[in-house]
């Protein structure tokens, strides 16, 4: 049976990783779960340098979801290395390394310290981050800078390129389609929703930050049709993540249009469950006769 996929020039061995920022750096779950037997590692987004995030609380429980508002916060390139790559690069499976940015600059330099390091296997562009120089624009939600932000990380570096789109759009086609031109290998579909929760006793947001992007199992349906919009749009891979428990959840992302999916909030839940969806995605595929996950990738049929 064949579960291994292509992201640009990166083979991943099955289609289940873990989604940026709720997996740690990999090392806080290693003793939780064997995670040579992921498709990939996926850290918390690095941006240049260190970042504190923002006040707490920065999450909260909602139904079925959990809203965050962490504030990116990180070691900036150089604490990476030091701190978490020696761990990373004795892994048998590719790190993929999630990096942002506040200026088109920063991400290519971040781009090219990660190419310069060797070893990674795939850098992810977390697009929903302020563009300080476009006031605050978010270039996930803004086709030029979305093209230039994947363009200069291409120029910067050889290493493939996974851009993760905002569900913040329109419209997420134009999205896909400028991240495919720009040079992107592949996409992840998607990153968290805005939104925000009140405690009507004190009247106060439940965040410190106000508001948050929400995850989980609550925003499953709504991730899918952007992941059969984008599949529709563009030739590249798709990761498709939102709210995946199960490996029904999963197979529902790939018969979507997905090549490879990434199990997020439920991670912090049930550290398990990435193994759990590989276990239950082999399953599947002996018991429906499928020897190739190619054939379930995009399988939707939407005729009548
Ligand atoms: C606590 C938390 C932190 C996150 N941090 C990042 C991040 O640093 N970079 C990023 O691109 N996405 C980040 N995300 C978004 C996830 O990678 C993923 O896109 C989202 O959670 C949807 O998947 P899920 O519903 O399975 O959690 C974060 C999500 C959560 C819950």
């Amino acid at each position: 049976m064949n579960l291994s996929v292509q992201i640009g020039r990166l083979t991943l061995q099955n289609p289940v990783t873990v989604a940026s920022g709720t997996f740690g750096y990999g090392v806080e779950y290693a003793q939780l779960l064997d995670l040579n037997q992921l498709g990939a590692v996926v850290v918390k987004g690095i941006r240049l340098g260190p970042v504190r995030g923002n006040p707490t609380p920065r999450t909260v429980e909602v139904a079925s979801g959990l809203i965050n508002a962490i504030g990116l916060q990180g070691p900036g390139v150089d604490g990476f290395i030091q701190k978490y790559w020696p761990f990373l690069k004795t892994l048998s499976v590719p790190t993929i390394i999630n990096i942002w940015g506040t200026t088109v600059e920063e991400y290519a330099e971040v781009a090219r310290r990660f190419d310069a390091l060797g070893g990674v296997g795939a850098l992810e562009l977390n697009v929903s981050c302020p563009n300080v120089k476009e006031g605050g624009a978010q270039f996930g939600t803004d086709v030029k800078l979305l093209r230039q932000v994947v363009a200069a990380c291409r120029k910067a570096t050889q290493l493939p390129l996974i851009t993760k789109l905002s569900p913040n759009v329109t419209s997420i086609a134009p999205f896909a389609q400028a991240a495919e031109d720009a040079g992107s290998d592949a996409l992840s579909v998607t990153n968290s929703y805005p939104a925000m929760a009140i405690d009507i006793e004190t009247r106060r947001p439940r965040l410190a930050n106000v508001t948050g992007g929400l995850t989980g199992p609550c925003i499953k349906p709504i991730a899918i049709k952007l992941v059969w919009e984008a599949a529709k749009a563009v030739k590249i891979p798709i990761i498709g993540m939102g709210g995946i428990q199960t490996a029904a959840d999963a197979i529902e992302f790939i018969v979507a249009g997905a090549s490879a999916v990434a199990v997020g909030t439920a991670n912090f839940y049930e550290p398990q469950t990435a193994l759990q969806v590989i276990a239950g995605l082999r399953q599947f595929m002996q018991e429906n006769r499928i020897q190739d996950l190619q054939e379930l990738i995009g399988s939707v049929q939407t005729g009548k």
